[in-house]
């Protein structure tokens, strides 16, 4: 595969990849496997700004371990919709045994789009015999956050939305943005969907206010102007 090869990867990590990938392949729906390719692309991207770069910044993670947060990024985005191909019923049965291990009432159980995140790490972590808990996290959190989210995270979260693929009025803004600063960039996607949440009359995420909060702090502390 083409895509594979151009990754930041050792031969061996490289291998690993395509075995996920011929995986998902056969599985997916062409739709959510574009998604998915186009995901890895945009956390590709940020990767390079904000994980792999050697000069020193802010939101780097530092050089030491960059190259092994970036190999766990490619495989979160990968499996981050694997939850997906599972029917509603199967992920709330799924979720509800391993509700210890998630911060979620009954009520968010019931949200689609929670759901295949939650549920979606414990079959990755089954089906794939994947025990790292970075990769976990950022496939259960993909959807909704969580306050102090790794820089992981916040690449995963943001490319999910604003994936080359994704067309809506903010996404060039947003686009832009996500090179530019992170932080503000996840501000204002995780503002999106809280807005585009109640405007379609969904229900929300009984967290996402007090993560709005520790976003908003982040995002505030990072650009002078904003506070
Ligand atoms: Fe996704």
């Amino acid at each position: 595969m083409d895509f594979i090869d151009k990754l930041k990867l050792n031969q061996r990590q490289k291998e690993y990849i395509s075995n996920i990938n011929d995986r998902i392949h056969d599985v997916f729906s062409p739709d959510l496997y574009e998604h998915t390719i186009s995901t890895l692309f945009y956390c590709e991207k940020l990767a390079v700004r904000y994980i792999l770069n050697d000069h020193i910044s802010e939101e780097s993670v530092g050089f030491l371990n960059s190259q092994d947060i970036y190999y766990k990024l490619c495989i979160a985005a990968l499996l981050h919709d694997y939850g997906k191909i599972f029917h509603f019923e199967e992920l709330k049965e799924i979720a509800f045994r391993n509700k210890n291990e998630i911060n979620a009432t009954e009520a968010d159980l019931d949200i689609h789009s929670i759901l295949h995140g939650f549920a979606g790490a414990f079959i990755v972590r089954d089906a794939f015999n994947i025990k790292d808990e970075e990769i976990l996290n950022s496939i259960k959190y993909h959807t909704i956050g969580y306050c102090n989210m790794s820089t992981s995270d916040k690449i995963i979260y943001i490319s999910d939305k604003i994936e080359e693929r994704r067309n809506y009025r903010e996404v060039f803004y947003l686009r832009e943005l996500s090179l530019k600063n992170i932080n503000l960039c996840l501000l204002e996607v995780y503002k999106n969907n809280i807005i585009y949440i109640i405007r379609n009359n969904k229900n929300i995420y009984s967290d996402t206010f007090k993560i709005w909060n520790n976003i908003q702090i982040l995002g505030g502390l990072l650009d002078g102007s904003r506070r």
